[in-house]
């Protein structure tokens, strides 16, 4: 079980996920919690401001921290104390590290994730400071706010969580777990206007389907996203083959 508790100004966001195919069944399941709490809740004032002016001037509002320490801070007193330490507070932001399959697998590991989405033009320093473990941007582009950035990250989570999605063996198969880019997919027809399925994976020799596959995989690799090759987990006779495509064995 994975419990992701959200803090956001708009819990209602949420009701996407809750409701959605894959993780709306592991959701009613119980194979994933999903809370969202409302930063407003935890306001100082009886009008729930969550923003104000920022120091110095200047255009955009800040989100401030007395609202979100609190509204973290019940969320971590709710959850057993020897999983707080080990529990991720993470904020969405465009300055974060850009989400990657690592920090997926990391927060996968974790007995839950605190999300807390940014809004405006930011969040007061001190939060960023004494509160938070990971910063977390999905790409270089600046969204509305961090609620989509946030269930990017429960849904990447959560597809490693057991049973969410098929078989084990679907995710750990995937383009990206497995460190490279997936090898091209073919169903019926046989032929279609013309273009036919490459004869080997028709011929049900699996030794030679699994070796044309690895190559389209290196293959593939190599031309979109050579800087993968860094980090796979590469044979010797990867090696080898990519060596023969030019590869120099380091790419960027
Ligand atoms: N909030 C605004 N833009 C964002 C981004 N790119 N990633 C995460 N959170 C954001």
């Amino acid at each position: 079980m994975m419990r992701f508790t959200v803090l956001t100004l708009f819990p209602d966001a949420f009701r996407f996920i809750e409701e959605y195919s894959v993780l709306g069944r592991a959701v009613r399941s119980g194979l994933i919690a999903l809370e969202t709490v409302d930063i407003r809740d935890y306001a100082t004032d009886r009008h729930g401001t969550a923003d104000d002016y920022q120091f110095g001037g200047g255009p955009g509002m800040v989100m401030k921290p007395e609202p979100v320490f609190a509204a973290v801070e019940a969320t971590l007193a709710n959850i057993p104390a020897e999983d707080r330490s080990a529990t991720p507070v993470a904020l969405t932001s465009p300055q974060g590290d850009i989400l990657n399959q690592g920090t997926v697998n990391e927060f996968a590991r974790a007995p839950g994730v605190i999300l807390i989405c940014g809004h405006y033009a930011g969040v007061d320093e001190r939060i960023r400071e004494g509160l938070i473990t990971h910063e977390v941007s999905i790409g270089d582009y600046v969204l509305t706010g961090g609620e989509l950035a946030a269930m990017v990250i429960i849904d990447a989570v959560s597809r490693f969580v057991p049973e969410v999605v098929g078989s084990a063996e679907n995710v750990e198969h995937d383009s990206i777990t497995s460190g490279l880019l997936q090898h091209p997919l073919y169903t019926r027809p046989a032929d279609f206007r013309g273009t036919a399925v490459p004869e080997v994976l028709r011929s049900g020799n699996h030794a030679d389907i699994e070796r044309w596959r690895r190559r389209e995989s290196l293959e593939r690799t190599l031309r979109l996203r050579p800087d993968l090759l860094n980090t796979a987990p590469l044979t010797n006779s990867d090696r080898v083959f990519l060596a023969s495509l030019g590869w120099s064995g380091t790419s960027d």
